[in-house]
């Protein structure tokens, strides 16, 4: 059993993107810049923004933080996305879900230029991204594919079940398993809230990726002795062992379900540090206009 070392390969890339950076500035070009907007003070949402501002830093990224009381109107919202789309400075911008209520994540994601879009979540990129053609990944999904080509972790013909449908994690990774590319060429199953027989499926998966979102789902009798597990949860639980009074929790019981695995994904250090390094990459090709010259338009 091996467990698969997201923090070590994280930090590997983020270098190999600031060397990037590096050369770029050499040969004259424009410092790669993304920008975030973060609505509200949900406590999550901010520490997800300040880990991508401080990323931004470490890679030498120019960054610009828009913060905005969770009282903003969507129309103001919205005149703020096209103030980005129309910033020529802006290489790429994200907007942290979840908004709040009365403001429609689907308009705002729409609103985005999908050439702007480093999240990967405006229907242009997701419609490229299940027909194979270049376009902004969303990061989790794109983490897991390095993950699996870094460690050379065999998916050709492989069955993949993905555990969870969500637009950001399952539906991404499944378009993605079964192109025809590497990492890919996988036999795709999605699993979900209404699927009967998880256990049956899993216990015939070759790869699991969990994106369920329920603290320690995957249980020792669900994985196939060998599989391949990648777990993508991070939910907070109380914990009176820790300073901050919670730990973060996968959807995987790794103790019991690690002795069965070839590979194993721990949380924290796992998918979690890919997922940022992700959107450093998106923003990288936005700032050197890589999927620009790639657009069939
Ligand atoms: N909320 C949870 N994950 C993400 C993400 O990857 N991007 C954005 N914009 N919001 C999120």
């Amino acid at each position: 059993m091996k467990i698969i070392d997201g923090k070590l390969i994280a930090a590997q890339i983020k270098e190999e993107i600031a060397q990037e950076v590096r050369e770029m500035l050499a040969a004259g070009q424009k410092r790669p810049h993304l920008a975030a907007i973060l609505v509200g003070h949900d406590g999550g949402s901010e520490t997800y923004v300040s880990s991508k501002v401080k990323t931004c830093e470490e890679v030498g990224f120019k960054s610009t933080l828009l913060h905005f009381e969770s009282d903003i109107t969507e129309e103001a919202l919205l005149q703020q996305i096209d103030l980005l789309n129309k910033d020529a400075d802006v290489d790429g911008f994200i907007v942290q879900l979840p908004l709040p209520k009365h403001i429609s994540d689907q308009k705002v994601i729409e609103a985005i230029d999908y050439r702007k879009d480093v999240d990967g979540f405006h229907p242009i990129n997701v419609g490229k991204v299940s027909i194979g053609l270049p376009a902004f990944v969303s990061a989790t999904p794109a983490g897991i594919l390095e993950l699996f080509k870094r460690y050379e972790i065999p998916t050709s013909g492989k069955h993949c079940v993905i555990l969870g449908r969500s637009n950001i994690v399952g539906k991404p990774m499944a378009a993605l398993m079964m192109q025809k590319t590497l990492p890919g060429d996988s036999t795709v199953t999605v699993c979900h809230s209404s699927t009967p027989n998880i256990k049956e499926i899993c216990l015939q998966a070759d790869i699991i990726v969990a994106a369920l979102g329920s603290p320690e789902f995957l249980k020792a009798d669900m994985v196939k002795k060998g599989a391949v597990v990648i777990d993508v949860g991070t939910s907070r639980v109380a914990s009176d062992k820790t300073k901050s009074g919670f730990r973060l929790v996968g959807d995987v019981k790794f103790d019991e379900v690690a002795p069965l695995c070839s590979y194993i994904t721990p949380v924290p250090g796992g998918v979690g540090p890919m997922t940022i390094i992700s959107l450093m990459r998106n923003t990288l090709l936005a700032g050197k206009k890589s999927l620009l010259n790639k657009d069939s338009k």
